[in-house]
Formats: structure tokens, C-alpha cells, sequence
């Protein structure tokens, strides 16, 4: 297909008569990050079993190799040699942050706490990403950083010596509560968070899990510095934002029988699940147990009608990853789908609101842009068009799951960005449609 994209680099979707079979989702990201970061700095081996195959999470092994870490993968095994809290060297180089925002931002917190400068860029995405939003912190607790203009990557750190605070944190975001927390391993005294809403608490879990005194009491949480912390084996339970795209498939599409094995159900992150249940969503949970203090379980989705409606204001922090595929879902609903509060999705690795009402329109879908959210029309009749992720992997496999219940082909550009958080996307789909 030539057109918007040239020849290459196109996956071509068609509609799916049904989705069947059992599926596993790569490592969950946000916890990958986490454990490889804390295994860093903590003292004794760590073993990550089932890390991450994302792209993103390359970028911060490869980002602790620079800081003298000791990583061995071996598939999705990670062993880390574990420096201790000050055993982390000066980077030659500028560390790459490549596309991923939770490896800059809360990389930075561990070196704001470090007593050498360090630099942190990434690719174009990343770098028209807000930092303010952890700068402002971290050199409250005397670190000296330093970014482009309109506090944009890369940023030079100066750490040293840092001094706990109580913040309270202007935007609910995870990744800035686990960049003042991580720096608050390194600060004598007790650092305190609070979040105008809950985020997601793997970073809170992960610390308790490896010997940090962490509490929470409603909103704030406290950490005592400094911390010393213990490596170990760890298991990364399947990504429930990545289960997300198949759910929704398989909820779409007719005739669906889905099992998905293993995946995280941190209840910090199942927004996604009560929201499709009260749309009609056939989704069971089975086998559920708990690694290192992380929830995980079996999933077992079936085609249903769904209603739609309104997303809770209340549910938008908690599910800012999915509203992409919810918004796709959205169109094959009775209702709609429509929600606010979401200003953040324009500072994703896309303004993603945007990318989902400009792609939905070329599919001859109904929608309605708001500058925190969106309206997309019920029983809308989607038709195959020419896709443009804007190299935003979830814009990317949102529009497959649209792809499916569309007429016509629908060719998604620049479909490889899906490596972002899904290498094996497209091929698990293609299985699981066959
Ligand atoms: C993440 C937090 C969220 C999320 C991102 C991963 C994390 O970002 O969108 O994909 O691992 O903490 P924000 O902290 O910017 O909301």
C-alpha cells in the first residue's frame, strides 16, 4: 500500500471473525523499570524473572550499564549485581532515555541523590515531554538540574546530598511520586508524598518489598532515608495496560474467547476492568495469588454487548493508558464513550488525544474533541483507513483493535512502534485471530 506511508512499514488489519486462545503479556513495564532501578542500588544479586521486552525497558537497563551497573539478560531473565545505595559511577556519555518518560523521570530521582553530574536525553518524543514536574521537586531536596528551555529534556543533574520534603504533587503522576521517592532513599529523614489522586503504587510496593520503611496513610505516602535495600528474586507479573488492547478485542469482537495468563492485577491498575464490566463486559478473574506483593491472575474474556457511557473523572488517573483503546471501544458501544479530566494524554509520547480524534475521523467515526477528554458517538460503522500512530505505540495497537471491527483494510503506519511496551503485538494477534 502506498499513500500516507510509502510501501514500507505498513500492517494491514482486516475485520476478525473471531479471537480465540490463550495469550501471555510481555512483563509489565511500569514494574520492570522499577525493579531494574532499585535492583541497581540495592545491595546483594537481584533475579527479575519475566522483565519487560519492551523497548522502553532496554532503555533504563541500558541507562544503569552507563552508571557502572552489572546486567546480565539472558531472554526475559535479568540479573543484577546489585552497587548499593552509593556504589553507582559517573556516566561517560549522556544516558539515553530513548522514547520512555519513566526512565528519565525516575531515573532522576536516583540521580539527584548521586554525588557526580550525569546527563539524560531521548528521542524526539521524549524530548517535548514536561520536566518541570520533577525538576521542581528534586532541587527542592538540593539537587542542581538544569533542561532546555520550557524545562524540556535533556537534563544535566548535579547530585549530591539531598535533604527530605513534603510534596505535594501538583499532577497525579506516578512516575514524579516514585522520582521524589526514589531521591528520598538518599535523604536523611522521612520524604513525603501526596497525591491528589491515587496512581499507581508499584514503586511503594516494590521499596516495602525490598526492606525500605514506606507507609500510607489516604493520600500521603512516607519514606525514611536513608534507605538501604535488599536484591533478590523478583517475578513481573504480565502487563494488564497490554492486556488492555486484547480485552477490548475480544470483548469487540464476535464469537471471542480469550484467556490471558498471569497479569498483574494490582488493583492500582484494574480501573480498566471495572470500567468494562459496567459497560457488560464478560471478563472473569481466576488463580489469583501474590508476587512480591504484586497482585496477578488468570483473565478470561467473552464478546458481549456493551452499553458505554461515561468514564468517571475518579477512574482517569488510574487508567490514562487505556483511554486510547477505550476511546476505539467507545465506537462500537450502545452510547458512546466519553470522559474529562484528561489533560494529561496531551503530554504522552503523543498528544494522544488529538491522535485518537484525528485517526477515528479518518475511520468516519463521530467525534468530539475537548481540551481534557473526548465524546466518541455509539454504533458508529468504522471503515478500514490509512492510520498514523504518530509513533505512539499504544495510538498504534488501539487502532489494530479498531481495525477489526472496521470494513475495508486498515493500514497502520510506522506500526513497529509498538516495540515501545508490545514487540510481539502484532504476531500474538495475528495467532490469536487465525
Ligand atoms: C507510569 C505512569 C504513567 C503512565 C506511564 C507509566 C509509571 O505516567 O502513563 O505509561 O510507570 O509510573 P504518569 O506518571 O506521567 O501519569
Amino acid at each position: 500500500m502506498v499513500g500516507l506511508f510509502g510501501p514500507k512499514k505498513v500492517k494491514q488489519i482486516r475485520a476478525a471473525k473471531r479471537l480465540q486462545g490463550m495469550a501471555r503479556m510481555p512483563g509489565d513495564k511500569s514494574i520492570s523499570h522499577r525493579y531494574a532501578m532499585l535492583a541497581a542500588i540495592a545491595e546483594a544479586r537481584s533475579e527479575i524473572h519475566y522483565f519487560a521486552t519492551s523497548a522502553d525497558c532496554a532503555s533504563t537497563l541500558a541507562c544503569l550499564e552507563k552508571l557502572g551497573g552489572k546486567i546480565e539478560r539472558k531472554d526475559s531473565l535479568v540479573t543484577v549485581e546489585g552497587a548499593g545505595a552509593s556504589g553507582l559511577r559517573a556516566p561517560h556519555t549522556r544516558l539515553d532515555a530513548g522514547n520512555s518518560g519513566s526512565t528519565m523521570r525516575m531515573l532522576a530521582g536516583i540521580l539527584a541523590g548521586q554525588p557526580f553530574h550525569s546527563a539524560i536525553g531521548g528521542d524526539a518524543s521524549l524530548s517535548r515531554r514536561p520536566m518541570r514536574r520533577i525538576i521542581e521537586p528534586l532541587t527542592r531536596m538540593g539537587a542542581r538540574i538544569e533542561a532546555s528551555p520550557g524545562g524540556l529534556p535533556p537534563l544535566e543533574i548535579e547530585g549530591g546530598r539531598l535533604k527530605p520534603i513534603r510534596y505535594e504533587l501538583p499532577v497525579a503522576s506516578a512516575q514524579v511520586k516514585s522520582a521524589v521517592l526514589l531521591a528520598g532513599l538518599f535523604a536523611e529523614g522521612e520524604t513525603q508524598v501526596i497525591e491528589p489522586a491515587r496512581t499507581r503504587d508499584h514503586t511503594e510496593i516494590a521499596l516495602e518489598h525490598m526492606g525500605a520503611e514506606i507507609t500510607r496513610e489516604g493520600n500521603t505516602i512516607a519514606l525514611r532515608g536513608p534507605a538501604r535495600l535488599q536484591g533478590g528474586k523478583l517475578f513481573v507479573p504480565g502487563d494488564i495496560s497490554s492486556a488492555a488492547f486484547f480485552l477490548c478485542a475480544a470483548l469487540l469482537v464476535p464469537e471471542s474467547n480469550l484467556m490471558i495468563q498471569n497479569v498483574g492485577l494490582n488493583p492500582t491498575r484494574t480501573a480498566i476492568l471495572d470500567v468494562l464490566a459496567g459497560m457488560g463486559g464478560q471478563i472473569h478473574i481466576s488463580n489469583l495469588e501474590s508476587l512480591n506483593g504484586e497482585l496477578v491472575g488468570d483473565l478470561h474474556a467473552e464478546s458481549s454487548p456493551l452499553k458505554g457511557g461515561e468514564i468517571p473523572r475518579a477512574f482517569v488517573p488510574q487508567l490514562i493508558d487505556e483511554l486510547p483503546v477505550l476511546s476505539v471501544l467507545g465506537t462500537q458501544t450502545e452510547e458512546g464513550v466519553w470522559f474529562h479530566g484528561a489533560e494529561e494524554l496531551r503530554v504522552k509520547e503523543s498528544d494522544r488525544i488529538a491522535a485518537i480524534a484525528g485517526n477515528l475521523r479518518r475511520m468516519g467515526a463521530d467525534v468530539e474533541e475537548f481540551p481534557d477528554g473526548l465524546r466518541v458517538g455509539g454504533r458508529q460503522a468504522l471503515r478500514g483507513a490509512e492510520i498514523d500512530p504518530q509513533g505512539d505505540h499504544r495510538i498504534a495497537m488501539a487502532f489494530a483493535v479498531a481495525g477489526l471491527v472496521a470494513s475495508g483494510v486498515t493500514a497502520i503506519g510506522d506500526f513497529e512502534c509498538a516495540r515501545i511496551s508490545f514487540p510481539s503485538f502484532f504476531e500474538d494477534l495475528e495467532r490469536l485471530i487465525a
